[in-house]
Formats: structure tokens, sequence, C-alpha cells
């Protein structure tokens, strides 16, 4: 082994939505999104990699198990990351010695949450899995660029706290970046749940729903062209005066909104099921109760609830939630990870 490193990295839950690409190979958006990351020991992918003389092939294992190195996106992320690491040499930085360049890497990582959550495990993943190949080549540069292009959410998780993903417009999409607009320790009232309503698989993946979605669907032409822009400066408004009715409504809009273009998609798509429709009536209900946005939902590609709420309400709303859909009814496998910290 001539060098070894692991890092983790965490998910990040988009309050504004990334869906749909103006270059699926360089993964560039149509619109900016803005998102949530999770707090480090929550909900995470570790990562091992090292390079040695030795190694013969680059190799990747996913919890475990082998998987195929020649995956497009993993290349797209080791070609960058490899050309940084040439370059840094060219540039007379001694920090790499030659050899190590040609040198092949093993890379090791796991996620310690179910895939079956169906929380984006792929945003974790490229975001651990190019960070911790900058540290093996020994790079210290923005690398939320190379991030973006293992999976666009995936470069927003290399921040912490709220950061956006600006989606820039030249077409080789170095201005496509994301960019932290508050540390994680902004808003330490603010609580993450989880709310499973099916551990099964998504049926249409994000990549191919998003492409069909661009393909036919005009609301979501109108959404990137006039909705988006204008939500992103009212969202980093709220976020930057910690305002969670402004915030909480934004978030639930946005995601109604992409939902209704997957609807939009023809055929179209759906990702939510009855016992989401149900989560988002009772969220309603419950803020309708006190007059007041106490609680927030959003849904990605999935059926599954991520809630946002303050600390003071996170016991009562439990308790709600475990009255309308008791433990016994669903194996206590409902609320999952309770309750999420977004700061450390
Ligand atoms: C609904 O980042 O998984 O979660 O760029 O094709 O890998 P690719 O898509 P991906 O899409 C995430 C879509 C979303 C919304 C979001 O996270 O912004």
């Amino acid at each position: 082994i001539s060098n070894i490193a692991t890092c983790t990295a965490p998910v990040n839950i988009a309050v504004i939505k990334y869906w749909g690409k103006r270059n699926e190979e360089l993964i560039l958006p149509i619109n900016s999104s803005l998102s949530v990351t999770l707090h480090q020991d929550q909900l995470k992918t570790t990562t091992t990699i090292a390079t040695s003389r030795s190694f013969q092939e680059d190799r990747i294992w996913l919890n475990g198990k082998e998987e195929d190195i020649n995956h497009p996106r993993l290349q797209s992320c080791l070609r960058e990351i490899r050309r940084l690491a040439r370059k840094r040499r060219s540039d007379g930085d001694p920090g790499l010695d030659s050899t190590g360049l040609s040198h092949k890497v093993h890379i090791c990582s796991v996620n310690n949450f179910p895939t079956a959550a169906g929380l984006a495990s792929s945003a974790a993943g490229f975001a651990c899995l190019v960070h911790t190949l900058a540290r093996v080549f020994g790079i210290e540069a923005e690398l939320s660029a190379i991030a973006r292009q293992g999976s666009g959410s995936a470069c927003r998780s290399m921040y912490g706290g709220f950061v956006q993903w600006i989606m820039g417009h030249q077409d080789d999409g170095k201005d496509s970046l994301a960019q932290q607009v508050e540390p994680e320790t902004h808003w330490p009232e603010l609580r993450i749940l989880v709310l499973v309503a099916s551990a099964e698989r998504k049926p249409i993946g994000s990549t191919s729903g998003m492409h069909t979605s661009v393909e036919t669907s005009c609301l979501l032409k109108h959404r990137a062209e006039a909705v988006v822009p204008v939500r992103m400066d009212g969202m980093i408004e709220a976020v930057q005066r910690k305002d969670f009715p402004a915030f909480a409504e934004l978030t639930m809009k946005d995601s109604n909104q992409f939902h209704a273009t997957c609807l939009d998609t023809y055929p179209p798509i759906f990702y939510l099921n009855n016992v989401s429709h149900q989560i988002i009536n009772l969220v309603h209900q419950y803020n309708n109760y006190y007059g007041e946005t106490r609680v927030a939902y959003t849904f990605d590609a999935g059926p599954n609830a991520v809630i946002f709420t303050l600390q003071e309400h996170v016991s009562e709303f439990i308790q709600v939630v475990r009255h309308f859909f008791p433990p016994e009814t669903n194996d206590g496998q409902f609320i999952k990870g309770l309750p999420v910290n977004c700061a450390p």
C-alpha cells in the first residue's frame, strides 16, 4: 500500500429540488437547487481508498460486494481526479511522487443506512468517493464539480449545513458548482425525521425519470424558468433569517411541484403512494390546528417522507404520527433514525 485514506460523507435532503439536465454527460441541471446536509454521524457513507504499486487494476466494493468499475460516472470521477493530480504534479508540487499517479486504486464503500430506506445513497456515495480520492492523491481543490459528474445531487453533499447548487450557464459546466449558504451551526433547532412509507425500491430511478420529464413535461420547463429562480431567492432568505414558516411553506410547495411535474411527464411517474398522501394531509391538518406552520414534508423520487420541524415540536409530532400510524401496523419501522439533528 502506498497511500490510504478513509472519509465519510452525509446524505443531503433537497428543499428546492433538482429535476432535469441540460447536459446528461456532464450532469448540468436546468435549475439551481438547495439542500440541507445531515449531520456526519447520521445517514452517511464511509469510503476507504488504497493505492498500491501491486494493484493490477482499479476495483470497487459497495457494501461488501464487488461492483463494475467501468460504470461511466465512476470513470468520470476517477479521470477528473487523476487529471487534477497530474496537473498538480506538472505544476511542480512535490506532494505526490510521480509513480503514485500510475498506481491503481481499490475502493471500499459502505452506507450506515439500508438502501431500502429510500434515501438518496448516490449523493453521499459519490461525494465520499471524490473526497476520499482527493485525499489519496493529495489534492486540495474545489471538488463539487467532480462530485456532480458522479451524481448531480452529490455536489451538495461536499458541504455541510445549507447548500445551494448553482446551475451555471457555461457549456463546459465549470460554473455549475455547490456553495454553502449557511454552515451547520446556523440553525441548531432544526430537526429532520424520516417516515418510511415503503421500503421497496423505486420503480423509476432519478436519472431516467428526469430524462423523460425534460422530454415531455412543459410544466417542468415552466418550473425551471419561472418558478425555481424566485423560490431560490426566497429560500435563501428564509434560511438566513431562520424563518421556519417561510422555509416550511417553500419546502412543501417545491416538493408538491416536483411531484406535479412527475405526473405531467408522459408516461406519468408516480413516486408517492397512499401513505405519502396521508402524511401530506396529516401535516397540513396539524399545522392548521395550531394556526401556524410547525412541520413541513418533502419527498424525493420515492414514497418516503422527510419531515422538517423545530426541536420544540418533535416529541408531540412523533406522538401524532404514532397515533395515526400505530407501530404494530408497520413493524415499528415507520419512523426511522429519529430525530436527525442537522447540527454538529
Ligand atoms: C429528486 O442526483 O440522483 O432527489 O444526477 O441523475 O444522478 P443524477 O440524479 P440524482 O437526482 C436527485 C433528484 C432528487 C432531487 C434532489 O436531490 O435535488
